[in-house]
């Protein structure tokens, strides 16, 4: 679908780029495949991110500063949450920022983009941890990772591209689902949690794991650590405050009256529908005891050599 005011030009798709898959209705889709990354193709015509082939390149290559912080995810794992966080902390301000989390996202900007974004930077990615600039691993930058129990991953973002202009999901939940524990969204969710669990085991990068269930239960020990990780100075009452203003309620107005979404251009109304429950365990009142069990086979066969804990109830 033609989304109106691209900020980029794609540059010229060759056939041989494009592969052809079914969808779950017997219909072809066209997608590329990106390092590794099953990209649909109105991703990259739409003009709403830069064109994903050049960027990739762009970013492995990216001159980041010596302070920057690069926020890990899987999407909707509660990457806007740490965001907001993560810059009071190294504001030290009980402020939201008003740029918009997607402003600072690797995949939605070319990376000079960043070069306006003061002094501590923390640019934020959806895209597997290998796609990272070099100079993360050399310079060895902060990382943090966000995990989310995947089964509220696969309803949150099951909402959420149902609302997507730009490659929006038609089909059933059941469809989604599928998918979701097959190809995944641009990338697997398996193999982009084992990689990124491989990278924290490797301790070639400087990583810290955020737990979304773990900030959502009990905020101010996460919040604490993750500014011991970050060198933050700052006292209990900040973090207490921080916690306050970054709560899904505090999180949901910001949205609304403090991010210059219009100076950021994609998909505004989408970006407001980020907070949608904020809560553990929605996946219960979406899937079935079959998708369930289902889920629970793959996860225990794909997730057997992991370490990762995932907690999936209230
Ligand atoms: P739901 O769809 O389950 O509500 P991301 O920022 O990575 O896209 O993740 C979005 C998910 O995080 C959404 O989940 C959203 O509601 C949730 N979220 C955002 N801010 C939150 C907060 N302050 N507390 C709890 N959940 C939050």
């Amino acid at each position: 679908m033609e989304v109106a005011n691209p900020r980029y030009t794609a540059g010229e798709i060759e056939e041989k780029e494009i592969d052809r898959i079914p969808d779950m209705k017997g219909n072809v889709k066209e997608v590329m495949n990106i390092e590794g990354m099953v990209v649909p193709l109105g991703m990259i015509r739409s003009g709403h991110i830069p064109d994903m082939r050049e960027n990739v390149k762009k970013i492995r290559h990216m001159k980041c500063r010596d302070d920057d912080i690069f926020l890990c995810a899987y999407m909707r794992s509660g990457t806007h949450w740490v965001w907001e966080i993560t810059n009071m902390l190294t504001t030290g301000k009980l402020e939201y920022l008003t740029r918009p989390k997607e402003a600072a996202m690797l995949e939605f900007n070319y990376p000079e983009e960043f070069d306006e974004i003061p002094s501590r930077r923390t640019l934020n990615t959806h895209l597997p941890i290998r796609l990272l600039p070099t100079e993360v691993k050399d310079k060895k930058l902060k990382v943090i990772f966000v995990q989310r129990n995947p089964k509220d991953v696969i309803v949150s973002s099951y909402h959420f591209l149902k609302k997507a202009k730009m490659t929006p999901f038609e089909g059933t939940f059941e469809e989604y689902f599928t998918i979701f524990t097959t190809l995944g969204i641009l990338v697997n969710w398996f193999d982009y949690t084992l990689e990124a669990e491989e990278a924290v085991k490797g301790r070639e990068l400087d990583i810290h794991v955020i737990y979304y269930e773990e900030l959502k239960k009990d905020p101010i020990p996460a919040i604490k650590s993750l500014s011991e990780f970050l060198g933050t100075a700052c006292d209990d009452t900040f973090i207490a405050k921080i916690a306050e203003l970054c709560s899904f309620k505090g999180m949901e107005k910001a949205s609304e009256n403090v991010k210059e979404m219009e100076k950021f251009m994609f998909e505004s109304d989408l970006m407001k529908a980020h907070y949608r429950k904020g809560e553990i365990g929605d996946w219960k009142n979406m899937m079935t005891v079959a998708q369930s069990e289902h889920f629970d086979e793959v996860f225990a066969d794909r997730m057997k050599n992991s370490s990762f804990k995932f907690d999936f109830s209230e």
